[in-house]
């Protein structure tokens, strides 16, 4: 696995692995049909908490389709927040964040702040090479974030989902690593873990 060094401090949050006593206050969030409500799934019951809980706990981001699951947590001891994600698309350097966050923890930056930091740790420390975000059209909170982190709208896909009982427009948002980069005064990595991956394998979307 690439060195994925936890936990990760920003201003106001701390980013951590998630732990089997965070069961209540994830499932207290998952369980809102209000969260759910632009996931192309259900709310989740008990169970698929314990399960979707177990599989964030014990994270490995070693190949294509991996996923990086982590806890938003505040630095004052207000509990856990929420979770950003960061999932290893196939193909070379491609990623996809995403996030939820509890109803109470809404509305203070806080999902763009830890969105924020997984972008550095997906660029930085991991050499991707872009980062998307898929949403729903009506999802103007989630368009809110991705607009707040400097990315570009590249595509709205009509009716390309069809879920809950209706159609539903996708919107693609992404950022390069260059643009992130020369945004946030970073300098593009000369060799990260990531990087000697890719080199192990060949060039292209061909090599899913
Ligand atoms: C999507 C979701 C995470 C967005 O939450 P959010 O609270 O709007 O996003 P942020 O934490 O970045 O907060 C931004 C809001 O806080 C405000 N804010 C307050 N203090 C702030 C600060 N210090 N920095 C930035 N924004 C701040 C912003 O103005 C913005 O409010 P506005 O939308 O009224 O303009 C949340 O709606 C959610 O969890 N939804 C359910 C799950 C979901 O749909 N996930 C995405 C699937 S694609």
């Amino acid at each position: 696995m690439p060195d994925i060094r936890l936990p990760i401090l920003t201003e106001r949050l701390i980013l951590r692995r998630f732990e089997a006593s965070d069961l209540d206050a994830f499932h207290a969030y998952q369980s809102l049909p209000g969260t759910a409500r632009f996931l192309l799934r259900e709310a989740k019951t008990y169970t698929q908490s314990m399960e979707t809980l177990g599989r964030y706990a014990n994270f490995v981001f070693e190949k294509e389709g991996d996923w990086i699951c982590l806890a938003v947590d505040s630095q004052d001891d207000a509990g856990l927040l929420g979770e950003v994600v960061l999932k290893w698309l196939p193909g070379v350097g491609q990623a996809e964040i995403g996030w939820i966050m509890a109803p109470d923890a809404r509305g203070k930056g806080y999902a763009t702040e830890a969105a924020q930091a997984l972008l550095k740790l997906g660029f930085g420390e991991l050499g991707f090479h872009r980062i998307d975000a898929k949403l729903d059209a009506l999802n103007t909170a989630s368009a809110g974030i991705c607009e707040r982190l400097g990315m570009r709208l590249e595509a709205t896909l009509t009716d390309n989902w069809h879920y809950k009982g209706t159609w539903s427009t996708e919107l693609i948002y992404a950022v390069l690593e260059d643009d992130w980069a020369g945004r946030n005064g970073e300098t593009t990595p000369v060799e990260q873990p990531m990087q000697t991956m890719r080199a192990r394998r060949p060039a292209g979307p061909a090599s899913r």
